[in-house]
């Protein structure tokens, strides 16, 4: 089985900046101070400094809300934004109502972290039952990306189910023989390239989980990106997908573009208790207004446009499984996000990437890379707001130029 590298980031520059360079390529101290020179080797960049300053100059951006500023960010908070005070009232309150509302559940509550968020309410749901185990998907953000804090700072104990390649299923979960306190399900599935489980599939899931007493709680930090395949497929809401789980987190940067935060919404007890585990994590700052605003703002602005997104994505998707060296995962896609697999050398699909930045301003990939191996390559491409300013055939020949001429038909 391949072995995905710990290169995903969460920032578009992380993808391709912390790369590490070949030895070939890694620069001695001596050879780091001389000027770079116009050899082959020059079109790849030598340091994360020299990307980052070809990004800069770029006007386009392909990957999901595009490049992000200050400017744009400040701009999204109001100027007549009514504050809070330590999470209470004002837009803060605003936010957690609409949140609660849009999915059905009595209340929600605003926290800076998704991270905080989710640990946070598997501890609470694990403190309500006789069980520590939380169980998820190996590629669960809150086993590869925070720290194992769940079992740090929670005492919680992870049973995992699925594979790299392989999403979580009711029939891997029968496979789980032990009390469970919660059924942890994210959706889209970001590290498998945006899948989802058909309707049926995700009712088995939760069922699984109730039929034993656990909770169900939902990684809906792209929530916004999983509404339009379960609308198309299903006729159901964010409301119906919400009403099969116990608790439901989402976020507001990620796909929404916002500065920062995100809401978990569940019942009124359950979200009562998660204000004390917020202010036991750090969380309870002063004032949250700025990220609430941003947020609110963010979910007016891009909120009902993700069916456009997905309906783009399913576009390009075929768009790019036509090329040859090019593999979409999966196929056909079910969120506007989506894995492009490139067959070819790191270095040459990376040169050319920067090449296409270099000569056309145009910045291709955000998000996170995986190098599978010396001849295979992964990114992730979300289909946001930036991407439907390309139309699909300059979006052909850009990834045409990208792919290795020996690879190409
Ligand atoms: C699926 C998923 N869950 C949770 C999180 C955590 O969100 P935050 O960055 O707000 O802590 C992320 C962040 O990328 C994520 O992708």
């Amino acid at each position: 089985m391949l072995q995905v590298s710990k290169t995903f980031g969460p920032t578009p520059l992380s993808s391709v900046i912390h790369m590490t360079p070949t030895p070939a390529q890694r620069p001695t101290t001596k050879q780091a101070t001389r000027p770079v020179a116009r050899t082959r080797a020059r079109r790849v960049p030598a340091s994360p400094d020299e990307l980052r300053a070809i990004y800069e100059q770029c006007t386009r951006f392909m990957n999901g809300t595009g490049k992000r500023s200050a400017t744009s960010l400040l701009a999204s908070i109001p100027d007549d934004t009514v504050m809070d005070l330590y999470g209470e009232g004002g837009v803060v309150a605003e936010l957690e109502h609409e949140i609660a509302t849009l999915l059905g559940k009595e209340a929600a509550l605003f926290m800076i972290t998704g991270t905080m968020a989710q640990q946070a309410t598997l501890r609470i749901h694990a403190d309500r039952r006789s069980s520590r185990t939380i169980v998820f998907h190996p590629q669960c953000h809150l086993d590869v990306r925070e720290e194992r804090a769940y079992e740090r700072l929670h005492g919680l104990v992870a049973a995992t189910c699925g594979g790299y390649a392989t999403p979580l299923s009711a029939e891997l979960l029968a496979s789980v023989h032990e009390p469970v306190a919660a059924l942890l399900v994210e959706l889209p599935q970001r590290d498998l390239g945006g899948t989802l489980p058909e309707w049926e599939e995700l009712i088995a899931q939760t069922q699984w989980a109730r039929d034993r007493g656990a909770a169900t709680h939902l990684d809906g930090a792209r929530l916004w990106e999983a509404a339009p395949f379960y609308r198309a497929t299903a006729g159901k809401s964010p409301a119906d997908i919400s009403a099969l789980f116990d608790t439901v987190y989402v976020s507001f940067y990620k796909g929404l573009g916002a500065i920062a935060g995100c809401c978990v919404a569940g019942d009124a007890a359950t979200i009562e208790e998660l204000k004390l585990w917020r202010i036991r994590h750090g969380g309870r700052a002063f004032g949250l207004w700025p990220y609430a605003a941003s947020a609110q703002s963010a979910l007016a602005l891009r909120g009902h446009r993700f069916g456009d997104y997905y309906e783009r994505a399913r576009a390009i998707a075929t768009t790019l499984q036509r090329l040859d060296g090019v593999e979409v995962l999966p196929f056909p896609v079910q969120s506007p996000m989506m894995h492009v697999r490139i067959r070819g050398d790191r270095d040459k699909v990376m040169a050319a990437m920067v090449d296409v930045a270099r000569r056309d301003g145009v910045w291709m990939f955000g998000g996170a890379y995986a190098n599978e191996g010396p001849s295979l390559q992964r990114f992730e491409f979300n289909v946001g707001e930036a991407t439907m300013a390309f139309s699909l055939r300059e979006i052909r020949e850009l990834f045409q130029r990208v792919v290795p001429p020996s690879r190409r038909r």
